[in-house]
């Protein structure tokens, strides 16, 4: 069965207006697919939806980048990061939904950019982006399409340039 992982980047859950379109877009992708996708959803501003990355699971890259073994506390620090990035890689489509913050996107997408692209495991292109996955509820940028939602009638943004996360291998 396929499946689409759902990352949520808006604290705002009920009232989140990109959370409300990206579920609109999932409904819609499930009800003209011809079979059933596992749908998961990781909600990024949930307590502890992200381990730190922090002093140690920073140390424990740079052993990586240098070869040296990693210590005891880094590879539970390096564990932790992966654990996210397998829920990441073993998905086979994503839809994010990301609020515009301060003309960027929210600290806990970043984070989780951050954990889950590590040498070996992912890197980032900023080249191109496959499958529009934001909305920016109050700015908008000239000739974006008009998407019907159960709230309205929404403008949905496709940014030209954007970060585009590859999984390696
Ligand atoms: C911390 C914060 C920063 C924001 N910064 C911007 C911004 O720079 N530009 C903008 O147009 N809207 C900005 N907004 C408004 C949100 O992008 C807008 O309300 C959006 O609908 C929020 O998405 P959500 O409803 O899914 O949480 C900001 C909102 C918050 C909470």
């Amino acid at each position: 069965m396929p499946s689409i992982l759902h990352i949520n980047a808006s604290p705002r859950y009920g009232s989140s207006d990109s959370l409300g379109l990206a579920r609109h877009f999932i409904d819609s992708v499930q009800s003209a697919a011809p079979e059933t996708f596992e749908l998961e959803t990781l909600n990024l501003f949930d307590d502890d939806a992200l381990p730190a990355f922090g002093r140690v699971a920073a140390s424990a890259k740079m052993a990586v980048f240098t070869g040296q073994e990693q210590t005891p506390e880094q590879m539970a620090a390096w564990e932790a990061a992966r654990s996210v990035f397998d829920q990441f890689a073993a998905a086979d489509a994503y839809v994010f939904n990301i609020p515009m913050w301060n003309s960027g996107i929210p600290y806990a997408l970043k984070q989780w950019i951050d954990i889950v692209t590590q040498p070996g495991w992912s890197s980032v292109s900023t080249r191109s982006m496959g499958t529009p996955v934001s909305w920016k509820g109050s700015w908008r940028w000239p000739s974006t399409p008009a998407v019907s939602t159960p709230q309205g009638s929404r403008q949905c943004s496709v940014p030209t340039s954007a970060a585009r996360i590859l999984p390696i291998g």
